[in-house]
């Protein structure tokens, strides 16, 4: 679904320039569910709103459901956004109109695409659990309940592929969970493609796959060693001790070039701390860094 490959994204403003995403790479497969985690600063959003056909890289490699989104001219774009992407931001106040209730919200986008809007807008509201609320107006909700009208706002355009940035951010643990458990149930029913940009650890430990960025490159991946589904079910036969077991397994991500980052925390043993050069063995089918031996 997804294909980034050495994106760059460099920011200029009056006096400086950023760069944001520095030859970043990932692959998301139709139908995943996954979590992108990272520093305050790191690129999530800047990644996100690349994909979401918000903002252009400035260099790399692009495709989304076989689109290569750089290629776009102003005209794709228009019909990539309206066709192929929802997006859900963190703060409601960017998703929704605070003096319609719950049903009018949703009928607006269901409206510009040309479609039936009534029942197609209960349909969704129904989708997203919020069936009995549609005659409440945004405040008469409560954030969770915002939150899930904007999902189905997102959802009204039938996306392929779901991107939220933050989605859960002002949100307390129990309404996150709730959030999650319906993205989780979109994914399933739909088969929709969902991509989740978080700073909660704990939410990312909820899904299969966490791509995290460090610095504009994707440093790791997190693969779950069993299915989340499986997970629950082998904890509600079992007690809640085997729980303390670490759920997924971390990977460093390799690039095509052969570069690697060293996870955080490694290099401040003794010896890697004084050089930044390191011997690099094979080793019995492993690859093994020592650090540089000091002249005595
Ligand atoms: N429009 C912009 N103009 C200039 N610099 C920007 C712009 N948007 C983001 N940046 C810079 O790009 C870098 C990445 O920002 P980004 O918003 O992608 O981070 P993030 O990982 O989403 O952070 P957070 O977790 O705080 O939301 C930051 O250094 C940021 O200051
Ligand atoms: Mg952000």
């Amino acid at each position: 679904m997804i294909r980034c490959e050495e994106l760059v994204k460099i920011y200029k403003t009056a006096d400086l320039e950023v760069v944001a995403l520095q030859g970043l790479d990932m692959q998301v497969n139709d139908g995943e569910l996954m979590a992108i985690i990272g520093n305050s600063g790191s690129g999530k959003s800047t990644l996100l709103n690349m994909l979401g056909g918000l903002d252009k890289p400035s260099a790399g490699k692009l495709f989304v459901d076989g689109k290569d989104l750089l290629s776009f001219g102003e005209k794709e774009l228009v019909n990539y956004k309206r066709e192929t992407v929802g997006f859900v931001w963190q703060n409601n106040a960017r998703n929704l109109i605070p003096y319609l209730t719950a049903l009018e919200n949703v009928e607006l986008p269901v409206l510009l695409k040309g479609r039936r809007c009534r029942a197609r807008a209960i349909e969704l509201l129904e989708a997203v659990g919020l069936g009995h609320r549609f005659k409440n107006k945004l405040s008469e909700l409560s954030g969770g309940e915002q939150q899930r009208v904007a999902i189905a706002i997102a959802l009204a355009n039938e996306p392929r592929l779901l991107l939220a940035d933050e989605p859960t951010g002002s949100l307390d643990t129990k309404t996150s969970d709730q959030v999650l458990d319906l993205f989780r149930t979109l994914n399933q029913t739909m088969g929709i493609t969902i991509v989740i940009v978080t700073h909660d650890p704990l939410l990312a430990r909820k899904v299969d796959r966490v791509v995290q960025i460090r610095d504009g490159k994707t440093s790791a991946e997190m693969i779950r060693r069993e299915s989340y589904a499986d997970e629950l079910a082998r904890l509600d036969a079992e007690d809640a001790m085997s729980g303390q077991q670490e759920s997924h397994i971390e990977y460093a991500v390799l690039d095509k070039a052969g570069r690697l980052q060293i996870p955080a925390g490694y290099l401040d043993a003794d010896g890697f701390k004084d050089s930044n050069k390191v011997r690099v063995e094979m080793e019995e089918g492993r690859i093994i860094l020592y650090p540089q031996e000091m002249m005595p």
